[in-house]
C-alpha cells in the first residue's frame, strides 16, 4: 500500500506537469503512469485557468468549507449519495441541499423588495445579455469600503456596463475561510448611490457573499436593486486574474420563484 501511494504521488506530479495534454486519460499516453489491471490511477483534471489565461474560472467550488452568510460552520454536509453503487444501486446519484445564495451566486430584485418578489422578478427573469458580455475587472484600493470617493477614484468610463470589483476580500481569501467574516469589504450606501447615478454599470460583481458592506447590508442592497436594472453577482473568485477587459459569461439556474441562484461565471481573455 505504501509503495502504491508513493507511486500515486509521482504520478500526480507528472500529470500536473503535462499541462498540454487535455483531454487525456491517465494510463493511455506513453510515458504516463497508469497502473495495471484494476489498479489504474484515475486523476480527474481540476483547473482554475485554461490555456495560460484564455479562460479563467471565477466561480468557487462547492465544498463543505465554503462560507455561508452569518454561519461559523460553512456549508458543511450539503451533498450526499442518495443512491450508491456500493450499496447495490446501478449508478451513483447524489443529492444536495443549499441556500440559493450559497457560494458564487446572483441576486434578483425580489431579494429585498417583496413587491418585486410577488410580481415574479426572480432569477429566471434576469437578462442574459447583461450576464454575458464585455466586462472590466478593477482593483479597488485596499484601505476602505467602496464609498462614493472610492468609486470616483476608479475612473470607470461611461459606457462600461459590467464591472467586477476586486477588493481586500480576495487578498484575505475570505471565500476560502469557513467562518463567515463580517469585516468583509463591500459597497457603502454612498458608493452604491454614486454608481447608480454616475455610471452605466448594470452588472456589479464582488468577491465576497454580499455586494453591500455588512454594517447596513439591507439598506445598501436597496439602492442597487430598486431600479431592477442592476444585477448583483456575489462571491466571485477573482484571485490570480490580471485586471483588465474580458468577455464575461455567467449563467444562473432557472429557479422559477427564487430571488437568487448559484451561478457559474467564467472570464474569457
Ligand atoms: C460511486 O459511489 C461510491 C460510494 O458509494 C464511490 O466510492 C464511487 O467512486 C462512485 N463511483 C463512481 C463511478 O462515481
Ligand atoms: C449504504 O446503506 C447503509 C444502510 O442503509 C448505510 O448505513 C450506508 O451509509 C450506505 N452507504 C452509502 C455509501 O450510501
Ligand atoms: C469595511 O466595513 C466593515 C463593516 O461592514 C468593517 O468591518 C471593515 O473594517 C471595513 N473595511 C475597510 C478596509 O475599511
Amino acid at each position: 500500500m505504501k509503495s502504491l501511494s508513493l507511486f500515486a504521488f509521482f504520478c500526480i506530479i507528472s500529470v500536473a506537469a503535462a499541462s498540454t495534454a487535455y483531454p487525456s486519460v491517465p494510463g493511455l499516453d506513453s510515458g504516463d503512469c497508469g497502473l495495471t489491471g484494476d489498479e489504474i490511477l484515475l486523476v480527474p483534471p481540476r483547473r482554475e485557468v485554461y490555456d495560460a489565461g484564455r479562460i479563467f474560472d471565477i466561480s468557487h467550488k462547492y465544498t463543505p468549507e465554503l462560507p455561508v452568510w452569518e454561519s461559523k460552520e460553512g456549508l458543511a454536509n450539503f451533498l450526499w449519495l442518495a443512491v450508491s453503487m456500493k450499496n447495490g444501486s446501478r449508478a451513483n446519484g447524489s443529492a444536495m441541499q443549499i441556500g440559493a445564495h450559497t457560494g458564487t451566486h446572483v441576486d434578483a430584485p425580489g431579494h429585498f423588495y417583496d413587491n418585486y418578489f410577488d410580481a415574479g422578478f426572480d432569477v429566471d427573469s434576469l437578462d442574459l445579455r447583461l450576464l454575458n458580455g464585455l466586462t472590466l475587472l478593477v482593483d479597488v484600493p485596499r484601505d476602505a469600503n467602496i464609498t462614493a470617493e472610492v468609486m470616483k477614484s476608479l475612473n470607470i468610463p461611461k459606457g462600461v456596463n459590467r464591472v467586477l470589483f476586486r477588493t481586500l476580500n480576495t487578498d484575505r481569501r475570505l471565500m476560502f475561510k469557513k467562518e463567515f467574516d463580517t469585516s468583509y469589504v463591500g459597497f457603502m450606501e454612498d458608493g452604491a448611490k454614486w454608481l447608480v447615478e454616475n455610471t452605466d454599470i448594470k452588472l456589479v460583481g464582488v468577491d465576497y457573499l454580499s455586494a453591500a458592506a455588512y454594517v447596513n447590508s439591507v439598506e445598501f442592497h436597496l439602492v442597487f436593486l430598486e431600479s431592477r436594472e442592476i444585477i448583483l453577482v456575489e462571491g466571485l473568485k477573482l484571485d490570480g486574474v490580471p485586471a483588465g477587459l474580458y468577455s464575461l459569461n455567467c449563467l444562473p439556474l432557472r429557479l422559477v420563484g427564487s430571488e437568487a441562484s448559484p451561478i457559474r461565471c467564467i472570464l474569457i481573455g
